[in-house]
């Protein structure tokens, strides 16, 4: 028997966080700390997790009473604020209904009526959805749908750009970045892919041919081997928080034209508003043949994704040699997370999102100019629901994170990298001000 303490938080209690606050509980937990696994961390010494009562709006409330303005959307996802009267009321009438169905042999309105509005979003050259359980997964299906797709058994393989990041599945990985990625720990046990340099060409710049070569080149090299070129339009994320031009994608796609290879955008970030346009795909007007999305698909509410295919693609796939998409999770097109999607959805089209993130792209590069005068700043970029301090050393997470409690804010940097992306439906001005005042007055105290 495990000897695993029954009052598992009074350590912590001492340490860093009196009780004298509203909520009575602790936010350190010592099961927590010495049994969890959370994301990228180790087990020898992991850095302190706080425990969440409840979120509300904009607002996650710790258990022991600390509120904190959340400037992260929990991982880019949460865009309507938490516990939205509109989503909770979806989940709980689907509910009701059925959690779940099979996918397989059976369907469900909220499948159906979600396919329907996706399709009326999405570039027009979508015709087909698959719905898949998260972006890592996305990738691993939109990936297999492109070799599926090819006549010619040469094509297996992938080109990519660096500082790209497509999750943490096997095959997801193996098209992340080379250097940032997780090749340094999964290296020759990965799939060998292409990769080129990342566009340096950024968003609000002059566009430079040049900056295109290194894909032609690679392009011209081995494009008879290829299955498809998967990227993150516009926005590089995980990968280093980039924005780049969007000639890029428009030289890019008249390349796969001629090569006959297929072009995967991954927008799972990106989608539903986050770079200002409903999909990052319109900066530049050039369509994919598979595009991916997730995250802010149910509006943060649970994991989901989907990948749309070009009638092309699936007409390939269902000629081919297996004839059928060779992929089939359990959860597929999971009706409660259908039903919370379609309400999420709908909600952000009938609101005034464009003015709203706009807005919002305006306040952040007001309030973020003045981080450009301080000596460990880099740089500041918005884009928007996207503002981004580049640091000149790596941020000291712990510490940052610690500070950001005290202040009452939630922002986890990485790298270099101290962003804001909050749920641009939900937060107010005075939370956004606060929010990048915070970010700036602790990067000061980074350095
Ligand atoms: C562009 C992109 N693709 C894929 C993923 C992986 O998604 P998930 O974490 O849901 O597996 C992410 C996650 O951040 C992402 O930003």
């Amino acid at each position: 028997m495990k000897n695993i303490p029954e009052n598992s938080d009074n350590i912590h209690t001492t340490q860093s966080v009196s009780n004298d606050r509203k909520g009575g509980g602790n936010v350190h937990d010592t099961f927590d700390r010495e049994h969890l696994w959370h994301p990228y961390t180790s087990t020898h010494d992991p850095l302190p997790t706080y425990k969440v009562d409840h979120a509300e709006g904009c607002e996650i409330v710790l258990a022991d009473g600390t509120r904190l303005i959340d400037g992260m959307s929990s991982w880019w996802c949460v865009i309507h604020g938490y516990n939205h009267p509109v989503l909770n009321k979806a989940i709980e009438e689907q509910l009701k209904k059925m959690s779940h169905v099979m996918f397989g042999g059976l369907t469900h309105e909220p499948a159906i009526e979600l396919g329907k509005l996706l399709l009326s979003i999405m570039p027009p050259s979508m015709n087909h959805i698959f719905y898949a359980d998260s972006g890592s997964v996305a990738t691993e299906v939109a990936m297999k749908m492109a070799v599926q797709a090819q006549d010619n058994p040469r094509r297996t393989n992938f080109a990519t750009i660096r500082n790209g990041y497509h999750g943490d599945t096997w095959n997801a990985m193996s098209v992340c970045d080379p250097v940032t990625g997780m090749h340094g720990a999964f290296g020759p046990a990965l799939p060998i892919r292409y990769f080129t340099d990342a566009p340096q060409c950024r968003f609000h710049d002059e566009w430079d041919p040049a900056d295109f070569e290194p894909m032609r080149k690679l392009m011209e090299e081995h494009h008879d081997e290829l299955a498809a070129v998967i990227l993150e339009p516009i926005v590089q994320g995980a990968g280093g928080m980039r924005f780049y031009h969007p000639q890029y994608l428009r030289e890019l796609r008249k390349l796969c034209d001629r090569y006959g290879v297929l072009l995967i955008f991954d927008e799972i970030a990106t989608g539903f508003g986050r770079t200002g346009k409903l999909f990052a795909w319109e900066h530049a007007g050039v369509e994919p043949d598979i595009m991916l999305i997730g995250k802010c698909l149910t509006g943060g509410y649970m994991t989901f994704s989907a990948v749309a295919a070009s009638a092309r693609v699936a007409e390939m796939i269902s000629s081919g040699s297996a004839g059928v998409m060779m992929h089939g999770p359990t959860f597929m097109g999971n009706p409660l997370a259908c039903a919370v999607a379609l309400a999420s959805v709908r909600l952000l089209l009938d609101s005034p999102w464009q003015e709203k993130i706009s807005h919002i792209e305006k306040i952040m590069t007001q309030r973020l100019a003045r981080a450009r005068e301080l000596p460990n700043v880099a740089d500041v970029r918005v884009l928007g629901g996207i503002g981004v301090v580049q640091l000149t050393h790596d941020v000291d997470l712990g510490a940052f994170q610690k500070r950001c409690v005290e202040e009452g804010v939630w922002i986890r940097p990485f790298g270099k990298n101290a962003y804001i992306m909050p749920p641009y439906m939900a937060v107010s001005d005075a939370q956004l001000e606060k929010l990048c005042d915070t970010l700036i007055k602790l990067v000061e105290e980074q350095e």
